[in-house]
């Protein structure tokens, strides 16, 4: 369909290696863009590109820390080389880190800043300079539910991070959009990935808790992202910038927040002693 055609279109994934990533990569090489695959796991970011290739497509898969600033300018060096140009960024990598609050170390809250604040925001900056430079682009930044919503049960530190990720979406858009560079923040809720299944099997109530903040009734899959990625890369989406888009089956729309009753762990009732 014309509308979400990307013929010429480049676009750079980060996280392509599995998951949202993989599936956004998937999604807009078959909407017709070249992709540029990245991954710290080189070997997972190939067999996405094996798999793109496969159907005709053009794919390149680079290794990348996204937490590493001047491996970020390296990888950008690379695009230019490859493909000359970049229209669409997914910036979807990234890892949290669970703790207590009074129990995260320094150390441990500067990594997850590192990586989901400063690499997010060092990807923007090198795609951005290049979109600027064309006069037109569009960036998907990954936030989480926990953009907007406190989940407690120690995502301290992720919940910090992703709440900066919609705040540099905003500043991004507003100073970019007019010179043609588009930026919004796609929040997800729970989408299935090898962490949460673990933890799901780890504890046999959580799976039914998250389910009670979920109208849709279930999980998310990383296939659900792929419509949002291909409308946010096509021209269709011309007009949307700076808007923060929950892809969460309804779950901020009901005001759940991360798990309805549950927070035996970390919310108590106050005794007053
Ligand atoms: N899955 C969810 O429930 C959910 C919900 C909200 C937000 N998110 C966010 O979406 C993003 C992707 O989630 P997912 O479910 O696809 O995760 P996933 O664990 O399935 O995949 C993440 C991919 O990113 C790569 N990666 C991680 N850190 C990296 C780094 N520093 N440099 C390069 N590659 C790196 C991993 O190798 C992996 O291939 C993450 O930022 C996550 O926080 C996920």
């Amino acid at each position: 369909m014309k509308l979400f055609d990307l013929s010429g279109k480049v676009g750079v994934i980060s996280g392509a290696a599995q998951g949202l990533g993989r599936a956004t990569a998937v999604a807009l090489a078959e909407c017709g863009a070249q992709v540029m695959l990245v991954d710290r796991n080189l070997a997972g970011a190939e067999a996405t590109a094996s798999q793109i290739r496969g159907s005709g497509q053009r794919a390149v898969a680079s290794a990348c820390d996204v937490s590493d600033p001047t491996a970020i300018e390296q990888l950008f060096r690379e695009v230019d080389q490859e493909f000359g140009r970049v229209d669409f960024l997914g910036n979807i990598a990234g890892d949290g880190h669970l703790a207590r609050p009074e129990d995260l170390t320094i150390a441990d809250l500067h990594k997850v800043l590192q990586n989901l604040v400063v690499g997010r925001f060092a990807m923007c900056q090198e795609a951005g300079r290049r979109m600027l430079a064309q006069g037109r682009g569009s960036i998907m930044n990954i936030g989480s539910l926990a953009s907007t919503t406190a989940l407690g049960r120690g995502h301290i530190a992720y919940s910090m991070a992703m709440g900066a990720v919609i705040q540099m979406t905003r500043e991004l858009s507003t100073e970019w959009s007019y010179r043609g560079v588009r930026v919004n923040c796609v929040t997800p809720a729970q989408v299935l990935n090898p962490s949460l299944q673990a933890r799901i099997e780890a504890d046999a109530g959580l799976e039914q808790r998250f389910l009670g903040g979920i109208p849709v009734g279930r999980l998310g899959r990383p296939n659900d992202i792929q419509g949002l990625a291909v409308l946010l890369a096509s021209d269709a989406s011309e007009w949307i910038t700076g808007a923060i888009i929950p892809m969460d089956g309804g779950n901020t729309a009901m005001n759940a927040g991360g798990t309805p009753g549950h927070q035996g762990a970390t919310i108590q009732r106050f005794d007053g002693k």
